[in-house]
């Protein structure tokens, strides 16, 4: 049986087999993580495909060592006070609004998430419809349905040799600009950082000076305050006529009633927009927007980076993640928790320390060890404004008592300790 980290150390040297780590997963999240755990020896996974209400989730989560969740499951503060023995949750997904993360972080549980691994699926997205756009597509397929054949070459345009202007040379924005000088395209970019350029895309000195020369502009931005209706009916109006606008960022960075004007006076002849300022919250609710009414704007319900390799990859980033805090305390990319990188452990024996984040605590945990005569061989230190977490590396040949991890617990302030042999 292989061992793993333990969170009681119950009499000298005992560790909690992985067999016992108890893992919900809910919301049918991809077969790849559950075979991410299983590689790792962790084989006691309750696999739910549905989510579960405030008060199922409470009484469920008792006993579970490790939480997996997409975006419809809240996990509140009052769900977190009845997990009893919960490390760490995966968010299996970009957003993590849907867990009290502050709750969560106060009581020492790290959360993880997985923003890198649909960066691909959205690239791909965005260039079938800067394709579409420029041929029409859109309308075109609208009068078929209804039986109008639309055949005509004007407003259909190849794109290799146009300009797109990419807002927001991220991970995204990048991926975008090396498949479009793929197909021939010329790149600009903007971004408020200084970005180096990929390929021969080149950056440009304004917002503005981006919407006057470009054919199609997409925006690859996040929310944020500076970026909320960035494209208004001022920027629509520096666009080139006959531009075209796709937005698979965010819903607010568009004004929509903005676009709606632009796209009625002609003046842009197309868009694409897969995110919304209010969005639908199941498939069951109808969709409404004002932009339902033009055949030349393509409409998706916010699928930018819904793929089956997304969704693989997702289980797997964040299944890894999980297993590598579980095994090892790293607590990198955690979204609400001090990030600490740790080296392989072997030979020593790991001590996690959470605590809150006040004047003396270090001082007090090593001095628990220097009292024990215990020699430390390394320590690591991060801190929150809230909480602060050490790990403290012992060498092997003096396991931590169960005295010292007392000792530990006891001294206020701590959250919670974690002993990984
Ligand atoms: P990222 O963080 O890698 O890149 C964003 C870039 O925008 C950064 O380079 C940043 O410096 C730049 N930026 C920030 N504020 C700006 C401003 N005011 N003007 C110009 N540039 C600015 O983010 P990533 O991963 O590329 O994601 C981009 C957007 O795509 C995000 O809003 C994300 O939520 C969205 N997204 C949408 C999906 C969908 O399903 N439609 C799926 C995944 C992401």
């Amino acid at each position: 049986m292989r061992r793993s980290p333990t969170f009681r150390a119950v009499g000298k040297e005992t560790s909690l087999e992985r067999s016992k780590i108890r893992i919900l997963l809910l919301e049918a999240i991809h077969k790849s993580a559950v075979e991410q755990f299983t590689d790792a020896g962790y084989d006691n996974i309750d696999h739910v495909d549905r989510s579960l209400a405030d008060d199922e989730l409470a009484r469920r989560l008792r006993g579970v060592h490790i939480l997996g969740i997409r975006s419809r499951t809240e996990v509140t503060a009052r769900a977190l006070e009845h997990a009893d023995k919960l490390i760490a949750v995966g968010c299996f997904g970009i957003g993590t609004d849907q867990v009290d993360l502050a709750a969560a972080e106060i009581r020492g549980i790290p959360v993880f998430n997985a923003p890198f691994s649909n960066t691909r699926s959205v690239a791909e997205l965005v260039m079938a419809e800067v394709i579409a756009l420029c041929r029409g597509l859109p309308e075109r397929n609208a009068a078929a349905h209804e039986g109008r054949w639309l055949k005509a070459v004007a407003g259909a345009t190849e794109v290799r040799g146009k300009t797109l202007g990419i807002v927001g040379y991220g991970r995204i924005g990048t991926q975008v600009g090396m498949l479009a000088e793929g197909l021939g395209m010329r790149v600009v970019y903007h971004d408020i950082e200084a970005k180096l350029a990929l390929g021969n895309a080149s950056p440009v000195g304004s917002l503005d000076e981006l919407l006057g020369r470009a054919d199609v502009v997409t925006l690859h931005v996040p929310e944020t305050p500076r970026t909320f209706h960035m494209i208004g009916t001022e920027q629509l109006a520096r666009m080139r006529k006959g531009a075209k606008l796709i937005n698979a960022a965010r819903g607010t960075v568009i004004d929509i009633d903005a676009l709606v004007d632009a796209l009625a006076s002609k003046h842009l002849s197309g868009a694409a927009v897969d995110v919304f300022p209010e969005e639908p919250a199941s498939n069951d609710q109808e969709f409404i927007s004002p932009l339902r009414r033009f055949d030349n704007v393509i409409l998706t319900p916010h699928i930018g980076g819904s793929t089956t390799e997304a969704q693989q990859n997702i289980g797997v980033e964040v299944a890894a993640k999980l297993v590598k805090y579980s095994d090892n305390g790293s607590t990198v990319t955690s979204v609400n928790f001090p990030e600490v990188t740790l080296p392989e452990h072997a030979g020593k024996h790991r001590i996690l320390h959470i605590h809150r984040n006040q004047p003396g605590m270090l001082a007090q945990v090593n001095a628990v060890f220097s009292k024990a005569r215990i020699n430390i061989a390394s320590q690591y230190l991060e801190t929150s404004p809230r909480i602060g977490y050490a790990v403290i590396d012992i060498d092997a040949e003096r396991p931590v008592s169960i005295a010292i991890r007392k000792e530990l617990d006891a001294i206020d302030g701590t959250i919670r300790t974690r002993l990984l042999y």
